[in-house]
């Protein structure tokens, strides 16, 4: 049922509409996929870290990114770059780079609307009532530190460098489908943190005339290509993450033995 409502500063009625929403389609669906996918690879990927157990394949110098660099005694032949780390059981053996690379994931900016819509219902979805009275946006504790993502990028640049150097020395080993499986990897996390909305705000923005910067032009413009896949990088790199430990950690627990093309 609908009464008029005066709207404010142009003296005209609109209707009042006392129904949550007038959607009629399954707007609850993407929040909820969205819940659901975040949730199950939040649960793994904490498991995984705490596991401190099946995440080197000596052999072949796998190493899975969920460890990576490897800094405690427990590492092994996997510590690369030392082993200034305790031995905690709640220090992950990546204590260094996993908390930089979760505060890059978080205060992406299409994380923020992913899980601001599926966790904090604010708002779920377009044209649907805020969960919340009130709203305070991103220029309050905690949220400003929202702002903080563009030092994040420049940290995940450095970790997925280091993902780089993983994937080059198992790759003096030889060729298996681990390697395929860790440049599949790198490769996407490159292009995930690259299409960053803040590495192509840094390498096109505050211009006037692209014209008198013609390498920026280029770098912008492949960036902007990126970019407008960024929602489908950020979900398949959250995929091809939890493969690669997967696969590494079969590995490592002798499931199955690794497919090899050159050894
Ligand atoms: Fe998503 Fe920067 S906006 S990683």
């Amino acid at each position: 049922m609908t009464t008029t409502a005066s709207r404010p500063g142009d003296g005209k009625a609109r209707a009042a509409i006392s129904a949550r929403t007038l959607r009629t389609d399954r707007w609850w669906l993407a929040p909820l996929v969205t819940f659901i996918g975040l949730t199950s690879w939040v649960t793994y990927a904490t498991v995984r870290v705490f596991m401190h157990d099946f995440f080197w394949v000596g052999e072949y110098h796998y190493l899975t990114p969920f460890y990576s660099p490897c800094m405690t005694d427990r590492c092994g032949d996997a510590a690369m770059f030392g082993t200034p780390l305790p031995n905690f059981f709640l220090l992950p053996e990546a204590a260094f780079t996993l908390p930089l690379l979760l505060i890059f994931r978080l205060t992406c900016y299409y994380y923020r609307k992913a899980y601001y819509r599926a966790f904090w219902l604010s708002p779920p979805a377009c044209a649907v009532p805020d969960g919340h009275k009130t709203y305070s946006g991103e220029t309050r504790f905690p949220l400003i530190f929202q702002n903080a993502h563009r030092y994040a990028f420049y940290a995940a640049g450095i970790i997925s460098v280091i993902n780089t150097w993983d994937a080059v020395v198992a790759q003096t080993t030889g060729l298996g489908l681990g390697n395929v499986i860790l440049w599949v990897n790198v490769i996407l996390l490159w292009a995930y943190t690259l299409s960053c909305h803040c590495c192509r705000h840094i390498t096109g923005g505050r211009l006037k005339h692209f014209s008198k910067h013609p390498v920026r032009y280029r770098f912008w413009t492949l960036v902007s290509k990126l970019n407008a896949r960024h929602m489908q990088l950020a979900w398949i790199t959250l995929g091809t993450l939890a493969l690669t430990d997967f696969y590494i950690m079969g590995l490592a627990a002798d499931w199955y033995s690794d497919l090899r093309f050159i050894s």
